[in-house]
């Protein structure tokens, strides 16, 4: 058995990897102040966090024109809906790199069958990396831009999410202060690991929350949520209190500097006694456990690390209990998770000693997973080509265009495939739908066959029946009863002696021919239905094979215009699996043009930079190009080249071959409306089309 520590229970490797947490839980964690030159020489690295995150203005048209798109979209898709920006992007906290919140207002809508919609619609635009996330609190849709490498969260009717931003603009246009701890908080907890909801820290948004919650407690400003007037609104069928006070601006108490306020930020949260109260910027400072009924549940975030088990428990509730400021119901630390707890609050006291230690703000932010960074920090395109020769690149380039062959005449023959399997379903579809009416009155034909068939059988049974009873004929029957009649009522013969006994016969002879009479002429009866009814069937029968006749000229008229359908059986199941086979088809595309797009994009980045270098020996040899020929002669060669800027100097650059999709579609589309739900097309792109 490893050893554990006896107070906080953890394992050796545990209390390694939480070991400011560790240190501090048994009392040996000594946080210092450092001197004020050393806190002074914070300034100028916060705010280059600062400066360095906020957004460009090549950033911000770029997220204006793929909204623009989107917009233009998504209504074409969805009347009444409304797509608003919420979220960083629109409070102005947003870090470089950071997502694109977008949010979807359609009233009355079916959450998740719309982003299942929006998804497919955008895979068809060539958007990467699409998600769709239907089990969430709210539906999302995420993806990325690849033009702009924007990535974006689409989420549906989150009503509150806007009214919390706009809080949040409001409290960061009150004070410079706000939007700069934000960002540098923000910046930290991205570079530590500590702020990503879906691995169980805390959201981007719940940093942005406690960050509001120390400057008030520093009075850097004042709460917003209070005052009189209060703003009330019901949003599915709860009630909200959304006031925003904007006219509680105060002047600030507090001349605080950044870096001060980054040093409390981080030392009075690291050593917070998180069990006993509830971080409420609504309440413009912490409250009571009591008071908000949030107890500190167990099992505690150590209970769970330091289990055995193979199934660790499941975390208690309300650790790090952030309220959210309008949805009070809503405790911000729900989604983090037992190794999260730790992590964040080992992370709050490692920056806090840090600070006192004079250690750098770089050193503080130090980055624990490259990988998760790089989509925060775009990097230059060109980084993996700056050590390679031309000739490498050349060859990098000559099997980048080689692959993209390939997978074009594969892509091709798909197309081809696809193309034929939605013809041949549709072929089938004509066949079936131009006989239909045949076929009906065929089947009403077979089925009238059937119960006549019944009928004629049940005729005859009781027929037969009778007649195994009756053994005389009918006509036999009555010529016998004329006979006895008479006997019995002639005139008395008296020559002849009369006989009791040859009366008593005749009469019960009589009697009993009567009876055969009344069964016989009911067996007639039941044989004249039975001719009738054989007749009738014979009628029908030959009905039966003149539809059969009918359909097969109207079949064979179809399938004069359209040979595939020869020697194919016709059938409905038949057509759906046609269907079945269009959508295999249509996903196997989409997945070969996504890597066709991407194989595209590493051409165009290679031929960039072959051309970016020559361009660079001819500057060098003193050929400038002459000015407005580009932004190229303006780019330092060296300089980092984001994604963003890569798109204008792909422009231009049109060694590719292949034809252009975007033209196809609209052919493409109308042949698909009028197959119906055959396959998803894909959607055009104008603003896009004009720079290809
Ligand atoms: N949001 C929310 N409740 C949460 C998390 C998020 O209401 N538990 C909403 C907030 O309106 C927030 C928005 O979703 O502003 C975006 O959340 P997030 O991306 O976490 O925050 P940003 O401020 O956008 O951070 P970043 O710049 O890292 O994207
Ligand atoms: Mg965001």
């Amino acid at each position: 058995m490893t050893s554990r520590c006896e107070i906080t229970g953890l394992s050796e490797s545990n209390s390694k990897m939480f070991e400011y947490l560790h240190a501090y839980l048994v009392g040996k964690l000594e946080i210092n102040n450092p001197d004020s030159a050393t806190l002074a020489g914070f300034s100028k690295p916060l705010l280059n966090t600062v400066s360095s995150n906020s957004t460009h203005k090549g950033e911000i048209k770029r997220r204006e024109g793929l909204f623009n798109h989107l917009e233009k979209s998504i209504a074409s898709k969805f009347k009444n809906s409304k797509l608003s920006v919420f979220g960083s992007a629109e409070s102005g906290l947003s870090i470089k790199g950071g997502d694109y919140d977008l949010c979807l207002q359609i009233p009355d809508a079916d959450q998740k069958k719309v982003v299942k919609k929006i998804g497919s619609m955008l895979r068809g635009q060539g958007m990467e990396e699409v998600q769709v996330l239907t089990r969430a609190k709210v539906p999302i849709v995420k993806f990325t831009d690849p033009r702009s490498g924007v990535p974006v969260d689409i989420s549906i009717n989150n009503s509150l999410a806007i009214h919390n931003t706009n809080l949040l603009k409001t409290y960061s246009k009150l004070d410079e202060r706000v939007m700069q701890l934000t960002l540098c908080i923000k910046h930290w907890a991205h570079h530590r690991n500590i702020s990503d909801a879906p691995n169980g820290t805390l959201s981007s948004y719940a940093w942005s929350i406690l960050v509001i919650s120390h400057l008030q407690k520093k009075q850097v400003i004042p709460n917003l949520q209070h005052g009189d007037s209060r703003t009330l609104l019901e949003i599915e069928g709860k009630e909200y209190d959304l006031t925003i006070n904007e006219s509680e601006v105060l002047e600030s108490k507090s001349d605080a500097t950044i870096e001060e306020l980054a040093l409390s930020f981080f030392t009075d949260l690291a050593t917070y006694k998180w069990s006993d109260s509830v971080i409420s910027i609504r309440n413009g400072g912490d409250i009571s456990r009591d008071q908000k009924g949030w107890m500190y549940e167990d099992p505690t975030a150590l209970d769970v690390v330091n289990s055995e088990k193979d199934e660790p428990p499941r975390m208690g509730e309300h650790h790090l209990a952030i309220e959210d400021p309008f949805d009070l119901d809503h405790d911000l630390s729900r989604v983090v998770r037992a190794v999260g707890e730790l992590k964040i609050r080992d992370e709050l006291l490692r920056a806090a000693v840090m600070f006192g230690k004079g250690s750098t703000w770089k050193e503080i932010c130090q980055t624990v997973d490259p990988d998760r960074m790089k989509n925060l920090q775009p990097e230059d395109l060109f980084h993996d080509l700056r050590n390679k020769s031309d000739n490498d690149v050349k060859n990098m380039l000559t099997k980048v265009k080689g692959e993209m062959e390939a997978l074009t005449i594969r892509v091709d023959a798909l197309e081809s495939e696809r193309k034929s399997a939605i013809r041949m379903a549709k072929a089938m579809r004509g066949v079936i739908e131009e006989t239909a009416d045949l076929r009906k009155e065929h089947k009403a034909v077979i089925t009238g066959l059937k119960q006549r068939n019944n009928q004629i059988n049940s005729v005859k049974e009781a027929r037969d029946k009778i007649n195994q009873d009756v053994i005389l004929p009918i006509h036999m029957i009555e010529d016998e009863l004329s006979k006895v009649y008479t006997r019995l009522t002639e005139e008395v013969d008296i020559h002849r002696v009369p006989s009791l006994e040859r009366e008593k016969i005749q009469f019960s002879w009589f009697l009993e021919l009567q009876a055969m009479h009344g069964k016989a002429r009911e067996a007639s009866e039941l044989h004249q239905r039975f001719i009738e009814l054989v007749g009738q069937q014979k009628e029908e029968i030959k009905k039966l094979k003149l539809y059969e006749t009918q359909h097969d000229e109207a079949t064979s008229l179809v399938i004069e215009n359209e040979p595939l359908l020869k020697d194919k059986d016709i059938n409905k199941n038949e057509a759906r699996s046609y269907d079945r086979r269009v959508q295999n088809l249509q996903k196997a595309l989409r997945q070969r043009r996504s890597d066709l797009h991407k194989l595209r994009r590493e051409s165009g980045r290679l031929e960039a930079w072959l051309r970016k270098k020559s361009n660079g020996n001819s500057d060098r040899r003193g050929n400038r190009k002459k000015s407005g020929r580009g932004k190229t002669s303006k780019q330092d060669n060296s300089g980092p080249i984001t994604l963003g800027d890569i798109s204008g100097l792909l422009s231009g650059i049109s060694s590719e071959p292949t034809p252009k999709k975007s033209r196809k579609v609209s052919s493409k589309k109308a042949g698909m409306r009028k197959l119906g739900n055959l396959g998803a097309h894909r959607g055009s792109r104008s603003q896009y089309k004009k720079k290809e």
